[in-house]
């Protein structure tokens, strides 16, 4: 079937699940959407979280896409349900993946996570984990400092060192054998999170699970796209399109993609 796969995020986060959904499914065609204009979501109200991802869900809906991906945790937890409930095509989110994924890693049952201000507040992930078993023990950590630097380009930075360290200092005293990188932008800060933390803990991000996800979904209802079926992907921002575009096309690895400007709602 040859419609594309819709994939939104507050910014450039969701990069990372759109990345292991080409990788994984590169038939697929993928409309991107980061709300830059607005990022970041983790420090608002429930409120404005929910009418954001409302505009972001219905503009991609109008691509006439097969699939959506919430590619944000901050807009999973405050607004899956109610989206997969009014649209007729599957929504899925990132939270379930990145938690099933983790349990599947942890030898002593202690997981470490962050996220933003807004996905630590809801309790998400440790509802997530505590259904899966019940008896995992949790240290959730916000790190508002995170995505600002990813946005602006300076994940690689010797000031990203700092912040990451200075950030997890705490979570380093714990037992945690495994952290699950709550928040679709971490993964680009995710050499210098394992190189402060050393190799006994697991690092985890949502996007490969969430791909596998997608695959099992489309193969379910015969609606993979067959090898002739790809179309140009497509990547639309509210924000600077030069911004989003260096990161985007570093990450993606895509020196050719186009970048539209788009207004919401
Ligand atoms: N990438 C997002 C997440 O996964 C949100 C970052 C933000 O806008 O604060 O939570």
């Amino acid at each position: 079937m040859s419609k594309a796969i819709g994939i939104m995020d507050s910014g450039v986060g969701g990069l990372t699940v759109a990345k292991e959904v080409s990788h994984q499914l590169p038939n697929e065609t993928i409309y991107y959407l980061g709300d830059t204009a607005r990022c970041p979501y983790g420090p608002r109200p429930v409120e404005e979280v929910r009418q954001y991802t409302w505009e972001m869900a219905e503009f991609l809906y109008r691509q006439d896409i097969k699939m959506l991906i919430i590619a944000c945790n901050t807009a999973t937890a405050v607004a899956l349900e109610e989206i997969k409930t009014a649209f007729d095509i599957p929504v899925i989110g990132v939270i379930s993946p990145g938690a099933r994924s983790a349990i599947k890693y942890t030898k002593n049952d202690t997981i470490g996570i962050l996220g933003t201000v807004g996905t630590i507040k809801s309790k998400a992930y440790e509802d997530a984990l505590k259904d899966l078993r019940p008896t995992t023990v949790t240290y959730p950590l916000a790190c508002p400092k995170f995505v600002p630097l990813v946005e602006s380009g300076e994940y690689n930075s010797s000031m990203a060192k700092k912040i990451v360290a200075e950030t997890l200092y705490s979570l380093k005293q714990t037992n945690i054998d495994t952290l699950i990188l709550g928040c679709t932008h971490y993964p680009l800060l995710q050499p210098l999170i394992e190189q402060y933390l050393g190799s006994g803990v697991k690092v985890i991000s949502s996007g490969d699970e969430t791909a596998r996800e997608v695959s099992a979904i489309l193969a379910y209802r015969d609606e993979l796209n067959s090898r002739h079926e790809k179309m140009k992907n497509k990547y639309y921002t509210t924000g600077s399109p030069v911004i989003f575009g260096q990161v985007a096309r570093e990450w993606m690895n895509d020196q050719h993609m186009t970048i539209q400007q788009i207004k919401l709602p």
